[in-house]
């Protein structure tokens, strides 16, 4: 007990920055999702919706690869980090829950007006929380 463990080196290292650049390129894919279904608001835009739908869905499943990948690359890889990154996970299952929340949502958009209100207030917070978790993300970095 209480023995400092040194960061991974050689191959463990290079897979540990898998997770890391994988939530960047979702992050990516939320962002565009996102504008996508806002663009999708405007009556001319209205057959950006679709696309929104689906590229959502693909977010939605990369973000929970993303929490799924990490806790495996911390479990596996990163015996160095303890419990400092506490705060990075109790935010991805938050990230993930409001996510689920906004999908649950999305099929009741056609039918109930405080689902359409609520679905992207929710997608939204989940995108402002995933561009925080870059913050809470990089002092964990294998560097
Ligand atoms: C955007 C969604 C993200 C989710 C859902 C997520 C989720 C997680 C989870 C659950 C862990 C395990 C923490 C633990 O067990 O204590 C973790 C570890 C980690 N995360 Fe993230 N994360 C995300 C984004 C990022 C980003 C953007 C970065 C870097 C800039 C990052 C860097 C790390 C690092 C370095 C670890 C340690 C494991 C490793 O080195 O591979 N994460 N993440
Ligand atoms: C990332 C942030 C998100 C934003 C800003 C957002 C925004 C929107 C907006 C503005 C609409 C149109 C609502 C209307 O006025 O009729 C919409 C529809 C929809 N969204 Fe999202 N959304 C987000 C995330 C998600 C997620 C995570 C999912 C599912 C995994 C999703 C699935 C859908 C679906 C299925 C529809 C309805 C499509 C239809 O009925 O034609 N969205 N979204």
């Amino acid at each position: 007990m209480g023995e400092k463990q040194a960061v991974p080196t050689g191959s463990s290292r290079v897979i540990a920055f898998l997770h890391p650049l994988v939530a960047l390129l979702t992050l990516a894919v939320m962002a565009w999702a996102a504008s996508l279904g806002l663009r999708s608001r405007d009556r001319l835009e209205r057959h950006l919706r679709p696309r929104h739908a689906r590229l959502a869905a693909w977010a939605y499943g990369l973000m929970v690869f993303d929490l799924l990948a990490g806790l495996g690359s911390t479990w596996a890889l990163r015996p160095d980090l303890d419990a400092r990154g506490a705060m990075h996970l109790r935010l991805a299952i938050a990230i993930v829950a409001v996510m689920t929340g906004a999908a649950w949502l999305s099929r009741r958009i056609g039918r109930d007006a405080t689902a359409r209100l609520l679905h992207p207030i929710l997608g939204l917070l989940a995108l402002v929380l995933a561009g925080l978790q870059v913050f809470f993300g990089m002092p964990l970095l294998p560097l």
